[in-house]
């Protein structure tokens, strides 16, 4: 099962997650710029992208669209100030894409003003650690 971990981040906190994803799967944690692309086909893309305005970034769809053929199955996660998340707008754009995606997502609070201090947290971690060894054993 090969496994591979990009992420979109502006302020670190989805990097965090990204860094928990990589480091539970043993790969590495790759930033989506506008030169990201999957190298092979991959069995689990996990994708992480917080919100913006209500919006995953457009570099975030912009890899997804490029990457569409490789991506076997797509995992989401990502963080947010109000608790909403990206994952059915990717979900929707991936499908649309003839992707398959994960049932399930993961998101928890991010830093953002005056709200969320120090999310993720060590806690937020363990979650998305967990997930990400979930998807994987689901995807056996
Ligand atoms: C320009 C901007 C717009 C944002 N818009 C939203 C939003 O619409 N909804 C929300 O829940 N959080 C919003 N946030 C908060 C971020 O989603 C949150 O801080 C997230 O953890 C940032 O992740 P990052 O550090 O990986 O970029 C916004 C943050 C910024 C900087």
């Amino acid at each position: 099962m090969t496994t591979e971990v990009f992420y979109y981040s502006r302020s670190g906190n989805t990097k965090k997650l990204a860094e928990a994803v990589a480091g539970a799967l043993g790969v590495s944690a790759n930033e989506i710029t506008e030169t990201a692309e999957l190298s092979e086909k991959t069995d689990v893309v996990y994708v992480g992208s917080s919100l913006y305005a209500g919006s995953p970034d457009k570099s975030v769809y912009d890899f997804i669209d490029k990457n569409a053929d490789k991506i076997g199955m797509l995992a989401v996660f990502g963080s947010s100030a109000s608790g909403n998340s990206t994952y059915k707008k990717l979900k929707a754009f991936a499908e649309a894409r003839g992707i398959h995606v994960f049932e399930k997502f993961y998101n928890c609070p991010g830093h953002f003003l005056f709200m969320h201090k120090d999310r993720p947290d060590e806690n937020d971690l363990k979650g998305i650690a967990q997930f990400a060894r979930v998807v994987r054993y689901k995807s056996l």
